[in-house]
């Protein structure tokens, strides 16, 4: 059975663009019950600008009173140098940086040109200077909902060029849900012949692609994904984003095909019922409402009836022979 990881992002880019305030206290709470559930990873905020993403101002509250479980890795999104400072004086244990393959959609969520944003991320790979693993997310990897298309070659050299400078993993994004799965074929294959990272996959199932494409992703030899609980998520400065990848849709469909997925299904659904009291309203994710695929319901009661009569039936046409 292949090993997969997963990394849970909902109290990021699930919480990123929920209208209401989610309080403090309940963000910590669930991402404590998130901690035990299996997960390799837990991006957990961002240290962004309250201005932009004023879900996320209680970051620092947030890191320094969640409790730490052992063998999950507590990642936070850093956009900029004041956010890396942030991040390490609240011991995360890894810098997620990100920037946009997409000029347009770096200008509108970063507010700078690509270029600024890659040399302020690698004067933050310097500061770090390998205290703590760096991984980079590069945004709209698949397509950009102002600009189209993104050529395969346009991400390549941006992977390449934070490969160059030492990070220890990327996640390639697809930020609006553009992507098809003979696109993600295509990438994870040029990616992996290329680098030699850890790469993740960031999917999000705005269009319906999104289990279709981390199947891809699988079947194409990666083994880490993002996915959040209930489905939630999308960056708020991305026109027409929605949901990411459903988490625990995500793990129901790879357990049952047999993937090592290391989550534990059951508590990571009980909890997934628990998202739409936290958000105030309901939630996409399907394997919470419906139940695993194996959940039994009781046939209707005529069920049993024409089943009594089909053996009365054969009884007696067996005594008439
Ligand atoms: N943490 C806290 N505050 C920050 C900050 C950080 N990492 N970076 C900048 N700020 C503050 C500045 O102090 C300034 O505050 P002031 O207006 O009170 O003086 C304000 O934000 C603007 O700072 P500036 O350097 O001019 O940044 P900007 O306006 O160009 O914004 C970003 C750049 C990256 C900080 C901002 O756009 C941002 O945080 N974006 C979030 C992107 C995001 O998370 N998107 C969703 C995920 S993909
Ligand atoms: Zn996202």
């Amino acid at each position: 059975m292949k090993r997969l990881y997963f990394n849970e992002v909902s109290t990021r880019d699930g919480f990123q663009i929920e209208p209401e305030f989610v309080p403090t206290d309940s963000k910590i709470a669930l991402i404590d019950a998130l901690s035990e559930c299996g997960y390799a990873k837990i991006e957990v905020t961002s240290f962004t600008s309250p201005k932009a993403i004023p879900m996320l101002r209680d970051a620092e509250e947030v890191m320094g009173r969640i409790k730490r479980a052992l063998g999950v890795e507590y990642t936070v999104l850093v956009p900029n140098l004041r956010g890396a400072e942030r991040a390490l004086e609240s011991r995360a244990d890894e810098l997620n940086l990100v920037m946009s393959v997409s000029e347009t959609h770096n200008l509108a969520n970063l507010r700078m040109p690509r270029e600024h944003s890659f040399a302020a991320l690698t004067q933050v790979i310097k500061r770090v200077d390998g205290q703590t693993p760096i991984n980079v997310s590069l945004s709209c990897a698949f397509g950009c909902p102002m600009e189209g298309g993104v050529t395969q070659q346009e991400v390549l050299q941006w992977a390449q060029r934070f490969a160059d400078l030492g990070v220890r993993g990327l996640t390639i994004c697809d930020t609006t849900g553009m992507a098809h799965p003979g696109q993600v074929s295509r990438l994870v294959d040029a990616l992996q012949a290329k680098l030699t990272q850890q790469l993740t996959l960031h999917f999000h199932n705005t269009r319906g692609m999104g289990l279709a494409n981390v199947l891809a992703a699988v079947q194409g030899g990666i083994e880490r994904f993002d996915g959040s609980l209930g489905g939630l998520g999308g960056c708020p400065y991305a026109p027409g984003a929605s949901g990411n990848v459903c988490s625990e849709d995500a793990v129901h469909m790879l357990d049952a095909m047999g993937y090592d997925t290391g989550m534990a299904l059951d508590r990571l659904l009980q909890v997934a019922r628990e998202m739409p009291a936290i958000v105030g309203h309901d939630v996409p994710g399907q394997v919470a409402k419906a139940g695993p695929s194996m959940t039994l319901h009781p046939a209707p009661a005529y069920v049993a009836e024409r089943r009594a009569n089909a053996d009365l039936k054969l009884h007696n046409s067996m005594l008439s022979n």
